[in-house]
């Protein structure tokens, strides 16, 4: 992966316009941070009234896989970037030969494949669980044998929330968990015993300056990320690691951009990394309200060339998903308590499992509370 040319650091303009392929969250987040620096963003989306579309100047309404829009997208802007990460080799290799990728597209190449990612990350030097890549059942028994269980079995691709895993606790378990995701290419991987979850996320700069958050614990109800904790209540030491591992990785990226990285902390303090994402995360969502500048400031910036400031977090925050529609449902209540600070994303169906929100609450430094605390200090939220 080469980094870019000298050229490709020349800051963006206000007024240039950024193209961020993925109409969602993360999009939205990201256009609007960017309207903030002065840019117009551009979104390629396959559904009009997106998050991201609704503050956006303006879309490319197509499939990522249509050459026609890829090419009409990317006509219309002036550099690329991306908060849905799953376009084909073809799609990503047209659009890196038309506008200026970043992240590049070899780097989401890695990040789309968990096979190729872990291969990534172990050439590094980085701990992961330990893993096979799986394409039969033999494969998969072979694999078993050697990593033991519980084991986890997961497609290589398009995974998330969940989706596309299987936990395998017995021996009975891998043929029904096999004829389930196959004929997916599969990985097992070793079941982690982590005593919490983790994640680091770090814009690099053109110029390979970094600027990392803090490592912060994310809190899963149903596979779906219902709490983040900011700061992560681990040790110092293990928080400097966790955030040496960030970067070790983006550097080895050769990133433009933004990066978050999954991680477990073992009972031992141990730091294995589970999987990373180049584009703002949603363990990253409490940095709008409790740094200086969020993930989404410091994505802008990478991509546009601009200077990156510390990722200097000024509060502590718990930050609350609202999922489906009973969170969502809370709305009126939300914006009625002190403290609470809202987010809406803008979509119109509350389907069961869908992130339509967050909320953010602030504490001042070294005063997040405990557990019970911390789901008294959201409110109507608490029981949820
Ligand atoms: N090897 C593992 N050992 C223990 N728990 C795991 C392992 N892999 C995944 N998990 C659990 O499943 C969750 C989702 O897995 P992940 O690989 O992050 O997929 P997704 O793409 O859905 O986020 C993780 O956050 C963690 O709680
Ligand atoms: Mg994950």
């Amino acid at each position: 992966m080469t980094p870019l040319p000298p050229s490709g650091m020349t800051p963006l303009p206000p007024g240039a316009t950024i193209g961020i392929v993925g109409g969602g969250q993360l999009g939205r987040m990201s256009a609007l941070a960017a309207a903030r620096l002065g840019y117009r963003c551009h979104i390629l989306t396959p559904e009009a009234d997106c998050p991201a579309a609704l503050v956006s100047a303006a879309i490319t309404l197509g499939d990522y896989e249509d050459r026609a829009a890829l090419e009409a997208f990317a006509a219309a802007v002036d550099v690329i970037t991306f908060e849905f990460e799953n376009v084909s080799a073809a799609g990503l290799d047209l659009l890196a030969s038309r506008k200026p990728v970043r992240p590049g597209a070899e780097i989401l190449r890695v990040s789309q494949d968990r096979a190729a990612e872990k291969s990534f990350l172990n050439g590094i030097g980085i701990a992961t669980a330990p893993w096979r890549a799986v394409n039969s059942l033999a494969e998969l028994q072979q694999a078993a044998d050697e990593l033991g269980l519980p084991a986890i079995l997961k497609t290589t691709r398009l995974g998330y929330d969940g989706k596309g895993q299987a936990a395998l606790r017995s021996p009975g378990d891998l043929a029904p968990a096999f004829k389930r995701l196959a004929p997916k290419p599969l990985v097992l991987e070793g079941f982690v015993d982590f005593a919490c979850e983790i994640s680091v996320i770090v814009a690099r700069g053109a110029d390979g300056g970094i600027a990392s958050f803090d490592p912060v614990e994310n809190l899963h109800r149903d596979h779906i990320l219902d709490l983040t904790l900011a700061p992560a209540r681990i040790p110092t030491q293990t928080a400097a690691a966790a955030t040496q591992i960030a970067r070790h990785i983006a550097e080895g990226l050769g990133l433009v951009g933004l990066l978050a990285v999954e991680m477990f902390v073992t009972a031992d303090n141990r730091v294995v990394v589970n999987e990373i994402a180049p584009r703002p995360h949603n363990s990253g969502h409490w940095t709008i309200d409790a740094c200086g500048a969020s993930q989404f400031e410091l994505h802008i910036r990478a991509v546009a060339g601009l200077p990156l400031l510390p990722a200097t977090r000024h509060s502590d925050a718990v930050m609350k998903n609202l999922v489906g529609p009973d969170e969502i449902a809370l709305w009126p209540q939300i914006l009625a308590t002190p403290g609470l600070i809202p987010h809406h994303y803008g979509k119109t169906e509350a389907r069961p499992g869908r992130k339509l929100g967050h909320v953010t609450r602030l504490f001042p430094r070294d005063a997040l509370p405990g557990p019970f605390g911390i789901r008294d200090a959201l409110g109507p939220l608490a029981s949820e």
